[in-house]
This record gives structure tokens, sequence and C-alpha cells, in this order.
């Protein structure tokens, strides 16, 4: 029997993050460039089944049963079994991924959509990408706490969208393409740690944190059409606009304002941090003239790495 092979992209969300824990809106898009892929096979001749992890800076091999309870590859393969409500055959699955962990660019979002995927096809089971999506929310509640679900929707679908949590998404209709380039501060930060900063500040002071929630909400209302109308000067502005209601936020580091200001100086029209923060990547929006040029920017203002990617007209 061949490998069950399924894939699925990195995220970055490029207007709302945070304020879209509290029910505003906000847009994400998906990454293709970087991908989680998962592979497969079932284990005949083994009564157990072996996880086999292999990504550029960890190789580990585990045995399904020593998996911690909240593993996203557990909680996922337990929940599909628990769908079918019949015992699962051993199975060997070799999971790999280009998608930097901790860095806001939806690794956990990918591996809980690729394994749903996967391994629902692996039990002979067609799972519409709504029920693939639903699964992936429920391990990133158990990975994050209180998710507001943008980033397995994003990735299930892999389109641009714009997305109130609870709410059925929109898909952003784009009609030039947008280019982007990410740099990695070289900091890394769990998602659920920052989330839990902002709720505490949230409850301490929420007039002030509610207004730059309402600031942000404001930013993506705008977002959206220059989304659709590939108007990359105002995108920009408002990501830098977005950024700084994130440092208002308190989940930006000095390394990440570092990078937006050398993305913005090196011809950017405009950039920000993208996921949690307090560490990972930035993002910086560009026309297609300038990205030789931010690249080498942010090299020079010390990334320690640089994708560059294009957001294609859907
Ligand atoms: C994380 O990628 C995005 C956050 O807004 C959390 C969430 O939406 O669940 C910080």
């Amino acid at each position: 029997m061949p490998a069950i092979i399924s894939k699925a992209p990195g995220k970055t969300i490029l207007f709302g993050e945070h304020a879209v824990v509290y029910g505003f809106p906000a847009i994400a898009v998906p990454l293709t460039a970087i991908q989680t892929k998962v592979s497969i096979l079932p284990r005949l001749k083994n009564n157990r089944s072996l996880i086999r992890f292999r990504n550029p800076s960890w190789k580990e091999d585990i045995y399904f049963e020593n998996l911690k309870l909240n593993n996203p590859v557990r909680v996922t393969v337990e929940n599909i079994s628990k769908l079918i409500e019949s015992k699962i055959p051993n199975f060997e699955m070799t999971v790999s991924s280009s998608i930097p962990i901790s860095a806001g660019l939806g690794s956990s979002a990918a591996l809980a959509v690729s394994i749903s995927k996967g391994f629902s096809q692996f039990l002979g089971i067609k799972l519409s990408k709504e029920e693939i999506n639903d699964l992936a929310f429920k391990s990133e509640i158990v990975q994050h706490g209180s998710p507001s679900g943008i980033d397995n929707s994003v990735v299930t679908y892999s389109r641009p969208i714009y997305y109130i949590s609870g709410q059925p998404m929109i898909q952003i209709k784009i009609t030039k393409p947008v280019h982007l380039i990410l740099a990695d501060s070289g900091k890394r930060s769990l998602t659920k740690d920052v989330v839990k900063s902002v709720r505490e500040k949230w409850e301490n002071k929420p007039n002030i944190i509610n207004q730059i929630f309402e600031g942000i909400g404001d930013l993506v209302k705008k977002a959206h059409p220059a989304m659709r109308n590939g108007n990359i000067h105002l995108i920009g502005k408002l990501m830098t606009q977005n950024h700084s209601a994130l440092q208002r936020l308190d989940v930006s580091l000095p390394e990440l304002d570092h990078l937006v200001n050398s993305a913005i100086l090196h011809g950017a029209s405009g950039a920000k941090l993208c996921g949690a923060g307090k560490g990972g990547y930035m993002v910086a929006a560009s026309t297609l003239e300038n990205t030789e040029s931010i690249r080498d920017g942010l090299l020079s203002a010390g990334a320690r790495n640089i994708i560059s990617t294009k957001i294609n007209p859907t």
C-alpha cells in the first residue's frame, strides 16, 4: 500500500492578531512557500505505532503511546478515532516541516490540519474541509487555550481570509499580487504565553486595551478593500499602524521593531510582526521592484532567515 501523503501550508496574519481573540476581525494569508508534510503507512508486523519527526532543527522517533497527552499528533489522531468510534490500526507516520516552530507562522495549525487530512484518509474516511477545520481547531484549543480559530481556518482553506471568530469566514478576492518578505528575529515565544499576557493586561486595564483592539479592528476594515484592490501602499501603511498597536499591547520586541524599521527604510510599503509576537518573524509588504533591497536590508539588520513569497491573485 503506498503511503498516504498530506500537506498543509504555513500562514501569516497581515492584520488583527490578538484583537481577533476578542471578537474583532482579522486578515490572514496562507504561506505556501513553507509547509508541513505528513506521510502515513500501516505497520502490519508491529504492534506499536511510530511517529518520526523530521524537521531541520529536530529529528526524533517516538512511539505514539509515549507522546505527551497534549501533543498535537496525539490529540488529532485520538479525536479522529473518537469520530469513527473504532480502534485504529497500527501505523507509522513521518512528520516533516519547513515551518519554523514558535515563530508566528502557523506550525501547530499546519500540523493539525495535515494530520486531520492524512489520518482520516489513511482510515478510509472522506472528511469535508469544514470537518478538517473543526478537528484542527480542537487541537489548537489543547495547544493554545483560547484560540480565535483564524490559524486553522486559513491553513485548512489555504486562501486569504477575512475572519471574525464564530462567524463564517470570508474569502478575500485578490486582484494583484502582493509581495511579502518575512524575516526571523531569532527569538521564539509560545502563542499560549503571549495570548495569556495580553489577557492579563485586558483584565487589568480593560478601557485602554479595548481602545487598542478597536483601533486594530478599524485598520482591518480598511485593509479588506485595500487587499481586494491590490493597493500595496495602503496595505503597507495599515500594516505599520497595526505594528504600532501591537507595540502598545507590549507584544513586540526591540529585535522585531528593528527589522520592521529596516524593511521600511529599504523600500517596504509597510511591515509588522506576525502572529502572537514576543519573538518569531516579522512580515513586510512590497512591490516587486523593492523586494531585493528589502531582503538585503533585513539581512544586514540581523535577520536570521528570510522567506520571500507572494500572495497570488485568487
Ligand atoms: C496567533 O497566530 C494569533 C493570535 O491572534 C491568537 C489567535 O488568534 O488565536 C495571537
